[in-house]
């Protein structure tokens, strides 16, 4: 398993991004004690999400939000509610999260 940081690097309803060992982008955010961590590529363009550094989520950090079209997804579920790609979604990555308080990628 590869650790990507530790739980105090994501606070509540914030998010950092991270490569994996693969050298692929992702983010971690946490909403309400719980982790999730997607590729960071906006399903309508393939593009990165965030315009600024570590800025995924929207101004009320309730939802992400992509920085281009301002398409808004999950934070749960990455799935896509409002924006050009509608219905579409982030893709998930598994992680898991350790009682030494780092958060490791299950498939690396
Ligand atoms: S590229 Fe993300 S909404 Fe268009």
């Amino acid at each position: 398993m590869h650790k990507i940081c530790m739980t105090e690097d994501v606070p509540e309803r914030e998010a950092r991004s991270f490569e994996t060992s693969e050298g692929n982008a992702i983010f971690v955010t946490q909403r309400d004690g719980v982790f999730y961590a997607y590729q960071n590529l906006c399903p309508h363009l393939q593009v990165e999400l965030e315009f600024l550094e570590n800025q995924f989520l929207d101004r009320e950090q309730e939802y992400i939000e992509c920085s281009t079209h301002g398409a808004l997804f999950l934070v749960e579920t990455g799935e896509c509610i409002s924006g050009p790609c509608q219905g579409q979604a982030l893709e998930k990555i598994d992680i898991n999260v350790h009682s030494d308080g780092g958060i490791y990628l299950l498939n690396e």
